[in-house]
């Protein structure tokens, strides 16, 4: 990646300590907020810079993703969230973040094919499987294969090397869908499915998720459209906290695959991508729209660590534009199963038009975000809540990619070491020292 930050034209933000100036140069983004850049702010004025949860930070330069949260607005490469959903399949969003733009035919045929080459695992990791619990959460399985690929494809780990990491990339890619599959047939006392290439990337993963050796299951194109959605709609977002992952992980040189599977974590977290599987249990839970204003009390409440899942972003403050589009795709995929009338939509949009109505949702700028309608697509489709976030992490793989290695190919990249505003005990000498805190 190219040096591309352009300072300011004679504008740079003074910081005044102890009577000392320090001049700190301003960056224009092409879109969205300007930083300010603190780089030498340590040497020239011995202070650091304090801010947990990153709330005011911009830890990278990139040029992948860009979020106006006060709009509603996602764009990959510039695009449209919306028109890419409408007019794009995965793969070619996939190729989208990773090259820079949208590729044309041939670029796309063949990069489809390059992919597909690459879904199949190693033989050996179905005994890598046979490790794991019954009853594993697939997530866990998740982050255990994916860690075990760098075990695996040990001619793709030289992060120095540009043909070794697009080999990486395509793996991940690639073999996160089989994966997801089998951590799902295993839980469910299944035989592994092998994936087929003539289907498309959405196809083949309800493939491998829903035929068995007995049945062939029969893809739906509406299904497998509202499928391939979903994963374009999570293919990236920027630096949230599952990607800041992947980027420190593989700041310090660390293999792509360990990097991802430092990410698959940090997304399983139900603050993130967890928030999917909680969302649908949380409306469960609710149950009917009588018991709405109970929970609103609850998510309201200072003493409760109840939240109303599937609600509220950092980055938002207005409604989450992939929400928009997966509540139009939730009708539809329910229109097309034959659920009429499913009680759970129905709470689910009832909750959304009472808590966007609600003083307090409204002064805090709390919309339905992403993980609110998927749930219900995905039960609609046959997933158990337990694969939702694991189908979340087999989307982000194409940003987590793409942002690692724009981070690699990023001249001034360095690893990852933020400071901390100490509050420990000061030095002193060794020896037993009675301490009322001390309760261990
Ligand atoms: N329900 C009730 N109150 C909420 C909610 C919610 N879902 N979300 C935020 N708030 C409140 C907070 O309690 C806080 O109140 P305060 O100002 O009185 O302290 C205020 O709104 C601001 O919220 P923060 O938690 O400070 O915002 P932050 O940016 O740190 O967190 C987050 C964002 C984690 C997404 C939060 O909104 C949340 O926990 N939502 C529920 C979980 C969820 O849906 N996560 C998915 C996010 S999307 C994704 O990762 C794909």
């Amino acid at each position: 990646m190219s040096k591309t930050k352009v300072a300011s034209k004679n504008k740079t933000a003074k910081l005044t300590i102890d009577n000392k100036s320090v001049f700190l140069p301003i960056y224009h983004s092409t879109e969205g907020e300007s930083v300010i850049d603190i780089t030498n702010l340590h040497s020239e004025a011995n202070v650091f810079t304090y801010d947990p949860g990153f709330t005011s930070t911009a830890s990278c330069e990139s040029k992948i993703t860009f979020i106006d949260g006060n709009k509603g607005i996602l764009r990959y490469r510039g695009y449209d969230i919306e028109e890419l959903a409408k007019k794009s399949d995965f793969i070619e969003v996939v190729n989208l973040l990773i090259y820079g733009d949208l590729p044309n035919k041939a670029q796309l045929k063949k990069y489809k094919q390059l992919i597909s080459r690459h879904t199949l695992l190693h033989d050996q990791i179905i005994n890598f499987f046979q490790g794991f619990r019954r009853d594993a959460h697939p997530m866990a399985m998740m982050v255990g294969v994916m860690g075990a690929l760098s075990s695996f494809y040990q001619d793709s780990l030289d992060i120095n090397d540009a043909h070794q990491r697009q080999e990486a990339t395509r793996r991940i890619i690639a073999k996160a869908s089989t994966i997801g599959a089998m951590a799902y047939k295993y839980s469910i006392g299944q035989s592994f499915v092998s994936p087929k290439n003539n289907l498309s990337f959405s196809e083949n993963f309800l493939h491998m998720c829903f035929s068995n050796t007995a049945e062939e299951y029969k893809i739906s194109p509406i299904l497998a459209k509202a499928m391939d959605t979903i994963f374009i709609l999570h293919a990236d977002h920027e630096q949230n906290a599952s990607t800041s992952t992947v980027r420190l992980a593989g700041s310090s040189g660390a293999n792509p695959f360990a990097c991802i599977a430092a990410g698959v974590s940090s997304l399983w977290g139900p603050a993130h991508g967890g928030a999917n599987q909680a969302a649908l249990e949380m409306l469960e839970e609710i149950g009917t729209s009588k018991n709405i204003q109970k929970y609103l009390k609850k998510a309201k409440s200072k003493k409760d660590p109840f939240k109303l899942m599937g609600f509220g972003h950092r980055v938002y403050k207005n409604y989450d534009p992939r929400a928009k589009i997966l509540k139009n795709i939730c009708q539809k995929v329910l229109k097309h199963t034959g659920i009429k009338n499913d009680p759970i939509l129905k709470l689910a949009m009832d909750l959304e038009k009472i808590a966007l109505n609600d003083k307090y949702f409204i002064e805090k700028k709390l919309y339905p975000n992403v993980d609110f309608y998927s749930g219900i697509i995905l039960k609609a489709i046959g997933f158990p809540p337990e694969m939702f976030t694991v189908i979340f992490a087999i989307s982000r793989t194409a940003g987590w990619t793409a942002q690692w290695t724009e981070m690699i190919e990023d001249p001034i990249q360095k690893i990852g070491r933020p400071r901390q505003l100490y509050t420990g005990n000061k030095h002193h000498k060794y020896g037993y020292k009675r301490s009322k805190k001390n309760t261990r």
